[in-house]
Order: structure tokens, then C-alpha cells, then sequence
């Protein structure tokens, strides 16, 4: 038995990183798993890894900035499996932002746009088939940074930040259609966004997390799991911080 027998799950971003790590294990899990990305070669490759290994999965081409493509993608699962349980709104960016004077109109809107607008066009596309079946679980992907200042990270912190707060009104919006909606706040972990931002240097945060090494995806995919199965059934609107006892 697995813990996620019979659900269907998307998730965003699941070409690489954590993403992937969480298509990865509610396959193993028993969940049919989309696998949604820009990143096209990466994302079939996943999709395709999963379906050999007995899974069932598929890739779609989504950027989850577009209103369009996530009715889309949601039409295509539905119609591929049937209904959508699980939705991981992970997707995101970090680029280098500078201080409040540095960071250009354009970079803030970009990052407001992935790293927020982005989950609450997704719940809006996923609710509905969420609301047919008689519930769901979303899942939102904030940051350690939502919860605290970085003197050159305002946009991307300030974006996470209002992420959590858009996941806790929607906590409370839908928690009588038994539409859980919870968001996990990474601290650093060893993908390749952490390894590109950091410009190779990752490693050298380890020494700063309380437990002495960098977070791993599957740190996280377990979190998500959790949260995406009946086991977090009485779950809805908290905020899951993973990150090696940083903020403790
Ligand atoms: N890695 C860390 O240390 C860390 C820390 C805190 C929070 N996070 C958050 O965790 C999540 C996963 O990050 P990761 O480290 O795995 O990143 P990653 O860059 O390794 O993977 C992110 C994936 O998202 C995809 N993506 C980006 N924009 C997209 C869009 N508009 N539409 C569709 N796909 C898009 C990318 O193509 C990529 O495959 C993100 O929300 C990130 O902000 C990461």
C-alpha cells in the first residue's frame, strides 16, 4: 500500500530540484504524477524515468505565470487521469536582486509574478476539479526567507511572504469543501537553484545550519508528502518550515 494509492498529483517545477524529488516519491507512493515545467528536455526525462520504473506520469508544458496554460494543464490530467487531488505549487525563482535601489520595476514584477501570482493561478485552475472529487491538497512552496528579512532579497522575500499569507486565506476559505491548502518553507537546500544563486559557494552554507549539512529535495518531498496524503487530513493552513534548525 502506498500513501498516496489512487490520487493524482501536479507539480510545478518537477523538471529539477525539489520538484522532481516530489514527482519522484508520490509516484513511488502510488499517486499518478504530472510533471509540469517550462523546462521541456528535463521534464520529459523525469516523466519518462517515472512511467519505466511502473509509475504513471506524464509531462506538460506549463509556465505557471500563464492563466491560460494552467486550464490546460489541468484539462490534460483530468482528461489523462481522471481528477486532480494533489496540486505542489513549487515552481519559483531566485535571481540575484541587489538592494531596494538596485532591484529594476521589472525584476519585482517577475519575481511577484513566479514566486506568488503564479500558486494563486494555480489554485484557481485546481479548485474546481478539486471541489468535484470532494476535496484536495495544495500545496504551496514558500521559503525560510518569508519569514524573515535578507537585506538583498526583498522581492523574492516579500513575495514568499505574501504567498503564506494567500495559502492561509485560502486555508480558511475552503476548509469546509475539505480543500486543505499548506505551504512549506525550505531552508537551503542542495538544488540547482541553490547551487547557481550561490555561484558554487553552497557549500559553504552548511555551516550555518544547525544540523551541520545542507537540506537535500527528499528533505523536503517528505514534508510534501505528508502533507498531500489523508494522513494530514485535520492539516490545513500552517506553515512547515524544513531547514535543518535555522530558525529554531
Ligand atoms: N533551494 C533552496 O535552497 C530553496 C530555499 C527556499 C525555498 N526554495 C523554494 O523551493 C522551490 C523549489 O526550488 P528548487 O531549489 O528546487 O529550484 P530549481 O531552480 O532547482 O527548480 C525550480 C524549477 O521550477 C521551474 N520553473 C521556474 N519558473 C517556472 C515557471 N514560470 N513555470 C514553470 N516552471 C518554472 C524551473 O524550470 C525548475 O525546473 C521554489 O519555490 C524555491 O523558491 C528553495
Amino acid at each position: 500500500m502506498g500513501r498516496l494509492d489512487g490520487k493524482v498529483a501536479l507539480v510545478t517545477g518537477s523538471a529539477r530540484g525539489q520538484g522532481e524529488a516530489e514527482a519522484r516519491l508520490f509516484s513511488e507512493e502510488g499517486a499518478s504524477v504530472v510533471v509540469a515545467d517550462v523546462r521541456k528536455d528535463e521534464g520529459t526525462k523525469v516523466a519518462a524515468e517515472i512511467a519505466e520504473t511502473g509509475g504513471n506520469a506524464e509531462f506538460v508544458h506549463l509556465d505557471t505565470t500563464d492563466a491560460e496554460a494552467w486550464e490546460k494543464a489541468v484539462r490534460n490530467t483530468v482528461s489523462s487521469f481522471g481528477k486532480l487531488d494533489i496540486l505542489v505549487n513549487n515552481a519559483a525563482i531566485w535571481k540575484g536582486e541587489g538592494g531596494i535601489e538596485d532591484i529594476a520595476s521589472e525584476t519585482w514584477d517577475v519575481l511577484f509574478n513566479v514566486n506568488c501570482k503564479a500558486a494563486f493561478l494555480g489554485m484557481q485552475a485546481a479548485i474546481p476539479e478539486m471541489r468535484r472529487v470532494g476535496g484536495g491538497s495544495i500545496i504551496n512552496v514558500g521559503s525560510t526567507l518569508a519569514r524573515h528579512g535578507a537585506a538583498t532579497s526583498a522581492a523574492y522575500s516579500g513575495a514568499k511572504a505574501a504567498l503564506a499569507l494567500v495559502t492561509r486565506s485560502a486555508a480558511l476559505q475552503y476548509a469546509s469543501e475539505k480543500i486543505r491548502v499548506n505551504i512549506i518553507h525550505p531552508g537551503s537546500i542542495n538544488t540547482p537553484m541553490l547551487r547557481e544563486g550561490t555561484h558554487g559557494k553552497h557549500l559553504d552554507i552548511a555551516n550555518r545550519i544547525p544540523i551541520g549539512r545542507l537540506g537535500q529535495p527528499i528533505d523536503i518531498a517528505y514534508g510534501a508528502l505528508y502533507l498531500a496524503g489523508d494522513e494530514a487530513s485535520f492539516v490545513t493552513g500552517i506553515e512547515l518550515v524544513i531547514d535543518g534548525g535555522t530558525q529554531a
